[in-house]
């Protein structure tokens, strides 16, 4: 095991669940400066999540950011994960994601998912599922929607603002929660869920 990764006590311990009550934040696109706790992402927890093993990130910029991505990109694991991703509007999700992305090989422009909550990429063999939940009023939306399919089925999906599809989206098998800073920095728990997670955890420097 690498150093710096924490593994909870035994018997394992469960997660506070999800209260379905979202933290208020500034209005949608306008870049927000977190006003919450330090540590936003105890409110922002899944259900029935069971921590495997935890560790903070430190990014002070987003070149740092950049770095941790294409270090993830590395991880052979990754190829079928799902990868949750949690924070305020403007923590980085999105930024993070299109770094993953670029140093998995994936060309041209990027888009964001915030209106067709869902952009498909293909980097080399690797599907890559990037989700924005942000706009779902209801869970349910993701069933509808039919992507049950896509989490069924090999490849990398990320997922921003998973709690919206809280009660419908399996266990993530990491969790990322970034706080962002009054400056450019951002502080980032990842939480492994399963043994797919711990793996990509024990390998990613962070
Ligand atoms: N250390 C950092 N890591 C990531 N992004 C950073 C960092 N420092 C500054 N940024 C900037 O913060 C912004 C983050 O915006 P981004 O769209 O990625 O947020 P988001 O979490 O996806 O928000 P939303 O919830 O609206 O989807 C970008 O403009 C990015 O350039
Ligand atoms: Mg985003």
């Amino acid at each position: 095991m690498r150093p710096g990764l924490q593994l909870p006590p035994q018997p394992r311990q469960t997660q506070t669940p999800w209260t379905g009550h979202a933290r208020p934040g500034p209005p949608r696109g306008r870049q927000g400066t977190w006003g919450g706790p330090a540590f936003p992402w105890e409110d922002t927890t899944l259900v029935h999540a069971t921590i495997l093993g935890t560790r903070t990130l430190h990014w002070p910029d987003e070149a740092a950011c950049a770095d941790s991505a294409g270090r993830l990109a590395r991880q052979p694991t990754l190829h079928d994960a799902f990868i949750a991703l949690h924070g305020p509007l403007g923590a980085g999700k999105t930024t993070f994601v299109r770094h993953l992305l670029r140093a998995l090989g994936v060309a041209g422009r990027i888009k964001s998912p915030s209106y067709a909550v869902l952009e498909p990429h293909q980097a080399g063999e690797l599907a890559v599922s990037h989700f924005d939940f942000y706009r779902f009023a209801d869970p349910q939306e993701w069933a509808d929607a039919g992507f049950r399919d896509i989490f069924a089925a090999p490849g990398l999906k990320l997922v921003e603002w998973p709690e919206k599809a809280a009660g419908m989206l399996p266990v993530a098998d990491l969790d990322l929660h970034l706080a962002p800073a009054a400056d450019e920095s951002r502080q980032v728990r990842a939480d492994a869920n399963t043994e797919t997670g711990l793996r990509l955890l024990e390998a990613w420097p962070g």
